[in-house]
Order: C-alpha cells, then structure tokens, then sequence
C-alpha cells in the first residue's frame, strides 16, 4: 500500500513502468524544513525547493502549497513552475550559463536570479533598467569538501559553478556602479547526497564572512542561501541526519556567526531537493524475462531501467526493492535486476534479495522520487512511464504515459528521404 492505495491496483489501472508520488509525504517534509527553521533560526527564513529533482506542473504546485519558494535551473523548469501558478517572486532562477532569454523570463517576471558568473553581470546589466533592478544573488564556490560521488560534488574550488570568492571585492565593486542589479543574497551549494553535518557548518561560517564583507561594501544584502545537499536513506547503510538536525546545524551556524560578528540576522533560505521528494516516490516495474549464468548470477528483467532511472548507470547509486505482490513471502533468491536497454551497464539493482518470482510479478523499487523523472531520457524510444499522485486512497495522474505518437513528436520526414512502400527505396 502506498498512500492508501494497493499498488498492484495501481499498475492494473495506470500502467507499468509507473512513477508513484505520496503527497503526505512531500507535505510532510515541507513542513518539517519549515518548522525546524522557524524552531531554530531566530531569524526570517524560507525553504525553496529545488525543482531539479522533480519539477512538474503537479510538483511546482503541491510544494507552493506549503509556503516553499521553488529553485528552477532553466526557462523549461521556470516556465512549469509558472504554469503551476506559482508566485514568479516566489522564484530563483540558477544556473552556470544562463542565456539571455531565460535572464529576460526571470527579469520580467519578477523573478530572483542566482548569478554564476561576470558574463551574467553584463547580460543582466543590459536586460534589467534602473528604474525596475533586477532582483539578484550571488553564487559563490566555498571551497568546501563533502564525501560524495564526484559528479554532485559542487563546492570545492575546482567547480564549474560560481564565483571564485578571491574576486568578492571587483564583483562587489562592479554591482556598486549598477543600478540596473539590487543584489539581496549570496548563495553556495556544496553537493548533494551529503551525511556529514559538517561541511553546512562550516558553510554557515563562510558565508556570513562573505555577508560581512558585502555589508562592509555598503550592499543591501539581506538573504543568504546554504542551498540543499542532505542525503536520504536508498538502502539500511545510509544514515543521513534528519531535516530538523540538517536545519538546526546550519541554522545555528549562521546565527552564532552573525552573533560573533555582530551583525544583523539575515533571512535564511535553504534549497532541498532529494531530501523534500526522493522518499516519497517509487517506481512500480513488471517482472518479464529471467537468465540463469550458471554459478555467477541470475538476472531478473524489468520494463524500464536507465531511461527512467539514469542513476545506477551514471552514479553507481544503489537501491532497496521488494516485490509488491509477495510482500511478506520469504526472501529466497538473490538476483541482480536489469533494465531493459541495450547496454550491459543498464543494472537497476546490482544485487537484490527477493522471495522466488515470475514474469508478471511487480517490483517496487524505492526512493526513486528524486532525479528520476527528472532525468528520464527516451533513450532507446523508451516511452516516459506515467505518474501518479497518491493520498488518503486516491490516485490521481499527475503525468500521462508517453506513447509512440509522442516518440514521433518532433520527427521531421525530408520528402526525398520517403521511402517507397512497395520498393523500400
Ligand atoms: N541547490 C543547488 C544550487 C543545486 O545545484 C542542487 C542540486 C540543490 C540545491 C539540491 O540538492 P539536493 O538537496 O537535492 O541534494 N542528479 C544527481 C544530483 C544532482 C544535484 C544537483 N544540484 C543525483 O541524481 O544524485
């Protein structure tokens, strides 16, 4: 049962592969990022979600809902959030190359934008007119290390996002001359998939340094942002910290700095994303073909795998499965699950231990909520599985299954390449 709903029901109803999203438990993670900055910050504060690892129309909304603002990274994802009727003020846009349209979309809108870079100074400065500043906060890369794979690994020095912090006072003295730009914040985002408490304590340090540094400057800043990076639990050997231990470390990093220093309490934001959705999602696959490599493994096929969870081949991530409809049977098989792409390396689960099945049988694999969606590919001509909202007994369609019409979408024909049916030349 997920969300009061038999998941087994769910796949006869909505399909297989099925994406399946439990709004309590969204909600409930919202609420405790709020709850916990409210308890432990004395000052302002706002979680912004970072749409990244799920942004759609049903997504942008239910997290708004909650009172989160709403981290996009392109015009596609500022866009959605948009149609969700999401508040634009409620909107930071990142990003380390943003083209001129997207900086215009978030500037017309009314937008926060996250700037990486002197190219995005010069773009904005042109874009934005002193009597309408644009609305901006600066990204800096802390030089902060954290025990994660390398690819989600973002604050050290060598980052391609970001300014380097040497260059604060010509960035500070640049925005002086700039009516076009109000700079509110600074911003750095260490990595993701993090366990230590550590590093956000540190990184509470040295932004509120670099907050001294701006006030010194005479910049109106009044927001910093730690952005996101609390890891969640994928199998028994992950043990992040909880959101309220995650919030009151970085929480009380920023106040005791700001206290030690003797400066005004910023607002605090903070930017989860994996943490605010990953355990709330999980994806319902079908059972189909099994190969037997006698003393080496068993393989167990499913109807998806890389195109919509790129994450084991591209990260080595591991998950948790069980079979939906032999819930409580006995574990007695140990099998590695495939997907079914034509890759060798496309592996959902390296190694899993499930009761005996067969084909027809639904594997749930869990915690997939966060950067699935969001990083399917039709790779192959997959079709992007649907995905459904769960509560309280309902299920409600949140994005329809592709077809092979959709596929088709964007295929252009050149009429001297149209093949002649009886001759195929
Ligand atoms: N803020 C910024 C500026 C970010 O770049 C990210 C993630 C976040 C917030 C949210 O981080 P989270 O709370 O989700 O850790 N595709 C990778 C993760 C990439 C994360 C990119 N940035 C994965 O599947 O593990």
């Amino acid at each position: 049962m997920i969300g009061g709903c038999d998941l087994v029901e769910l796949v006869a109803e909505f399909g297989s592969p099925l994406y399946i999203l439990d709004e309590h438990t969204v909600r409930t993670a919202c609420r405790q990022y709020r709850d916990a900055l409210t308890r432990y910050y004395p000052g302002e504060s706002q979680p912004i979600y970072a749409s990244k690892a799920w942004n759609c129309l049903a997504v942008c909304a239910l997290v708004a809902s909650e009172g989160l603002g709403i981290d996009v990274v392109s015009g596609g994802e500022f866009y959605t959030a948009l149609q969700a009727g999401v508040n634009p003020e409620q909107l930071y846009l990142h990003g380390n190359n943003k083209s001129s349209d997207e900086l215009r979309l978030a500037y017309d809108q009314g937008g926060t934008i996250m700037v990486d870079n002197w190219l995005e100074l010069d773009l904005l400065t042109a874009i934005a007119s002193p009597d309408q500043p644009a609305r901006i906060a600066l990204r800096l890369t802390p030089g902060i290390e954290c025990h994660t794979h390398e690819y989600i690994r973002t604050g050290h020095l060598d980052s391609k996002f970001g300014f380097d912090p040497q260059q604060l006072p010509q960035v500070f003295a640049r925005l002086q001359q700039q009516p076009q730009l109000r700079c509110v914040g600074l911003h750095a985002h260490i990595g993701s998939q993090i366990f230590e408490r550590q590093p956000h304590h540190d990184l509470g340090d040295v932004l509120v340094g670099w907050y001294q540094q701006a006030r010194a400057a005479g910049l109106p800043i009044t927001e910093l942002n730690i952005g996101g990076g609390l890891g969640i639990c994928y199998t028994e050997a992950d043990d992040p910290p909880s959101i309220e231990e995650w919030v009151k470390t970085a929480s009380q990093a920023i106040a005791t700095a700001c206290e030690t220093r003797q400066l005004p309490l910023p607002k605090l934001i903070c930017e989860p994303g994996r943490s605010l959705i990953g355990t709330a999602g999980l994806t319902a696959y079908t059972l189909g073909s099994r190969k037997q490599v006698p003393g080496v493994r068993t393989y167990v096929a499913v109807d998806g795998g890389m195109s919509d969870n790129p994450r084991p081949i591209t990260y080595q991530s591991v998950y948790r499965a069980a079979i939906a409809n032999r819930f409580s049977a006995p574990l007695t098989e140990t099998v590695t699950v495939a997907g079914k792409h034509c890759e060798s390396g496309d592996i959902v689960l390296p190694t899993a231990e499930l009761p005996s099945s067969e084909p027809g049988d639904i594997l749930a694999v869990f915690a997939t909520g966060a950067y699935n969606y969001s990083m399917a590919s039709n790779y192959n001509r997959l079709p992007r599985p649907a995905a459904v909202l769960v509560g309280g007994g309902d299920a409600e369609l949140i994005l329809a299954r592709e077809t092979y019409t959709d596929l088709l979408q964007y295929d252009r024909l050149p009429s001297r390449l149209q093949l002649d049916a009886t001759t195929n030349r």
